[in-house]
């Protein structure tokens, strides 16, 4: 079953195709974030224009890349939430006139269990040996999100735990904007944080003892009074900040995922979203995970960000 899949949450406007829910036929991303940048986050206007200039070219190359021809297609799925309005909008309402076109269902799919769904996607020539067993937690960190789920199977997410302010991604945005380092801030945290050794600044997530629920805004001002007491200045003071704010947001994702592992009793761990392309959590998590007897899984780092693969992925569990 050959699934045309459609992502146009925020500001990548993505189309793909995947067979049987995890073989990745092709993936094709278009991103506006350099409109963005200078604006230091989203606009959410720009983007949706952008989605709209974009998308029938994307979803093309998709089925050209896929070596498929719109009528070999068996469903359309597209991203129906979470996102920015404007943008699902071009998406949802491409999605429905190109099913209806052709005659074929319409799947709606949800955006943040995609994010998870990723770690089951595989090229044609891979063996099916490393995919994930479930039931599993599933921990998705992203720009918008940072939620602990409890999944029976991929057409039921149980929500066990969420952010009570700030999701993960957006800390590290902000923090970045804080320290002048541009956007997103991810990336550049994640490459910052890796060249400093022997740190000695702390800061510290809030623990929210007794649930799985995470809080990272208490963190950003923690840094912003920090850099403001300290007059912070750029170079080996501001890597230090950056370092010891990643170490904190990093030790609370690990530390409540592997928590909702032994609780529930799972041995498998899914991560998605965004933040999950770092470096520094990718490690402690396996390392620890490793320990604890847990197999946990990262998706490959071009299914970590937004993708319509994961769409057309999941959208397979749902038809
Ligand atoms: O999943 P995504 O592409 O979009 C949303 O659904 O939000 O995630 C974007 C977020 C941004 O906040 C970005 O700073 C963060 O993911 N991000 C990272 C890394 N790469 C991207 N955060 C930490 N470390 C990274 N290496
Ligand atoms: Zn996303």
């Amino acid at each position: 079953m050959n699934i045309l899949g459609i992502e146009t949450s925020c500001d990548e406007t993505s189309a793909a195709v995947v067979t049987d829910g995890s073989v990745l036929r092709s993936n094709i991303v278009a991103s506006s974030l350099p409109d963005h940048q200078r604006f230091g986050g989203v606009i959410p206007e720009i983007a949706s224009r952008r989605q709209l200039e974009y998308i029938s070219i994307v979803v093309n190359e998709a089925l050209s890349h896929a070596g498929l021809r719109k009528e070999d297609l068996d469903a359309i799925a597209v991203t129906l939430k979470p996102g920015l309005i404007g943008s699902l909008l071009v998406g949802i309402s491409f999605a429905k006139a190109f099913s209806k076109a052709l005659a074929k269902p319409f799947i709606g799919v949800n955006h943040v269990h995609a994010h998870i769904y990723a770690n089951c996607l595989r090229k044609a020539e891979a063996s099916r040996e490393a995919e994930p067993v479930l039931p599993a937690i599933g921990l998705a960190v992203s720009g918008g999100h940072s939620s602990l789920y409890f999944i029976r199977d991929f057409r039921s997410f149980k929500l066990i735990g969420e952010t009570r302010d700030d999701a993960a991604g957006e800390a590290y945005d902000k923090v970045a904007r804080i320290l002048g380092l541009g956007y997103p801030g991810g990336p550049v945290i994640d490459k910052i944080a890796r060249s400093v050794k022997n740190n000695t600044l702390r800061f510290k997530c809030a623990q929210l003892e007794g649930s799985y629920d995470f809080s990272f805004s208490g963190i950003k001002t923690a840094v912003l009074y920090h850099v403001r007491e300290h007059h912070v200045q750029p170079g080996p003071e501001t890597d230090c900040v950056v370092a010891a704010f990643q170490e904190s947001v990093v030790a609370s994702l690990v530390e409540k995922s592997l928590l909702a592992c032994r609780k529930k009793k799972v041995g498998t761990l899914l991560v998605g979203g965004g933040v999950s392309a770092n470096s520094a959590l990718r490690s402690l998590l396996s390392s620890r995970a490793q320990q604890e007897g847990i197999r946990v899984f990262f998706p490959p780092f071009e299914l970590c960000t937004d993708n319509a693969a994961m769409i057309a992925g999941l959208a397979f569990h749902y038809y």
